[in-house]
């Protein structure tokens, strides 16, 4: 169950049971209307039990004080929010999940938003606060038949509580549309390839039909005669057929006007192909899909706050298998385009099932810019690391507007090159292109070639194979699938196309 959490927002006052957290700056000091609140035998009781417990109120860092004296509480669980110089910028949404983490599964939950003046405790802040603790208790456990009893589908009542809770409920509606955005592409991502094969995936991708997403889904009937060759070699080993699915939002003030296109890679499984990939590690190429989940979680993200923007999801769905009926190294491809490509090797497929999209995109709606997400190297990963994804653009502005997306919401893009010399390295004897580069650069010459195919529109291409899958716990994230894009694009469009 991934949502165990259910929010409020009210006045301050103390509850009566449950866990209730208070923050408390390096200074080891609590905002004077928590003193107040709390009376001097809390107070005291907390005091003591910081200075037993040498509790240095380091951000994020926590303390359970239980059965606190002269509370109706069950326990009080201190989280530190650090020092005054860093509170002005304290990240709310990361120090929400480490509220989430340092309660566990209580049943009732009530945070005291009030800190040091230099502490925002204003209604965006409270919202974040949700935001993050609702990302924190993600957990994907369909799968599991046998649960500890801590680990039973219980809810928490989670309120937080502050200066003005009708303007934090505001703020919660749009950030809950986020999240739930963001929990979509998590579960997507982790679900496993049986399951989501790309029917499957589509069927889920056409629940968005609910929130007015106006969606289309191309079988591979359709794909052939639209012309989407491509996208069709890499699927035609397996016994799953491919699909194409275009999603639109339309909630621009002006109608008429070229929408933003969000595409996505939507590998379900990628074994290789011929060109098989090696045993170990296999398993995690369930998560080939992750840009393709990343766009619908995005598309139900926008639709769910009714974004004031047109925004277009197209994601090719296909599953990479090897068998007598694959494409082989050799072979060469006709794309949408009327571009050739010669196979070199059947496991740089994503590039493949983007080129057709991606033209399409161009073509069908004449878009303002459009922005790709996938999971298409491992060269990326040794680049970049899980830290930050790979951004190629052919354009500066949307470039920065995507860096300063990333700083906002800590899902950071690092900008790489591109450029003719790179391009050089897949050009082919035999056909227009070549569907890899040799060793050197594999993120680069990857990149360059789907930039043959978007034509003059503004463009930016994300690598996301570090960012999306196998995450390193965060405060925000403890699941395999990371959502990673989610919130980056969500604030990309609500800042600069709204
Ligand atoms: N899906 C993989 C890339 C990948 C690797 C994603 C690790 C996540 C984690 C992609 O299809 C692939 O296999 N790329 C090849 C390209 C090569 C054959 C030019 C790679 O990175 O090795
Ligand atoms: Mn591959
Ligand atoms: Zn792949």
């Amino acid at each position: 169950m991934s949502d165990r959490l259910k929010f409020s927002f009210v006045a301050p006052a103390l509850p009566s049971g449950g866990t209730l957290v208070v923050f408390a700056g390096d200074d080891l000091a609590l905002a004077p209307a928590v003193v107040d609140l709390l009376g001097p035998a809390a107070v005291e009781a907390v005091s003591r039990a910081m200075a037993a417990e040498k509790f240095k109120a380091k951000a994020k860092s926590s303390l359970v004080v239980p059965g606190p004296a002269g509370l109706q509480a069950d326990r009080l669980v201190v989280v530190g929010i650090g020092k005054a110089s860093d509170r002005r910028e304290t990240d709310h949404v990361a120090l929400g999940g480490a509220v989430a983490g340092a309660v566990g599964r209580a049943r009732a939950v009530l945070v005291l938003l009030d800190g040091p003046e230099d502490f925002r405790s204003d209604p965006e802040a409270a919202a974040d606060i949700a935001l993050g603790a609702r990302l924190r208790a993600y957990a994907f456990d369909r799968y599991k038949t046998k649960k500890d009893e801590d680990e039973q589908d219980l809810t928490t009542a989670f309120a937080i509580a502050c200066a003005d809770p009708a303007a934090a409920k505001k703020a919660w509606k749009a950030r809950d549309a986020v999240a739930s955005g963001v929990v979509l592409a998590r579960d997507l991502v982790n679900e496993p390839p049986n399951v989501l094969y790309p029917a499957e995936f589509a069927r889920r991708a056409a629940a968005l039909s609910d929130l007015g997403v106006e969606v289309e889904v191309f079988d591979e009937k359709q794909l052939g005669k639209i012309g989407m060759r491509a996208l069709l070699g890499v699927g035609q080993g397996s016994a799953h057929e491919s699909q194409v699915v275009v999603m639109r939002w339309s909630g621009a003030r002006k109608k008429g006007t070229a929408p933003l296109c969000f595409i996505g890679k939507g590998v379900c499984f990628d074994t290789g192909g011929v060109s098989l990939k090696p045993g170990a590690g296999m398993e995690d190429m369930k998560g080939d899909m992750a840009g393709a989940a990343c766009v619908v979680g995005l598309m139900h993200a926008l639709a769910a706050r009714k974004a004031k923007v047109d925004a277009v999801g197209i994601i090719g769905l296909v599953e990479n298998m090897p068998d007598g009926k694959a494409i082989r190294p050799g072979d060469i491809l006709t794309s949408l385009s009327g571009q050739t490509i010669e196979i070199i090797n059947t496991d740089a497929e994503g590039r493949l099932v983007l080129a057709d999209v991606l033209w399409y995109a161009k073509e069908r709606f004449k878009p303002a810019a459009m922005i790709d997400l996938a999971t298409l190297t491992g060269a990326i990963v040794v680049a970049l690391g899980q830290e930050n994804a790979g951004l190629f653009s052919n354009d500066d502005a949307i470039a920065d507007r995507l860096v300063a997306a990333g700083r906002a919401t800590g899902e950071n893009v690092w900008r790489m090159p591109l450029g003719s010399a790179y391009d050089k390295m897949i050009d082919s004897k035999f056909a227009d292109m070549k569907n890899t580069g040799g060793r050197h650069a594999g993120s680069v010459t990857a990149a360059q070639f789907l930039k043959r195919f978007v034509g003059d529109v503004p463009w930016a291409h994300l690598d996301v194979a570090g960012t999306a899958m196998g995450s390193p716990a965060s405060d925000v994230n403890r699941s395999w699938a990371s959502g990673w894009g989610v919130r980056l694009l969500d604030r990309f469009v609500a800042e600069h196309y709204e």
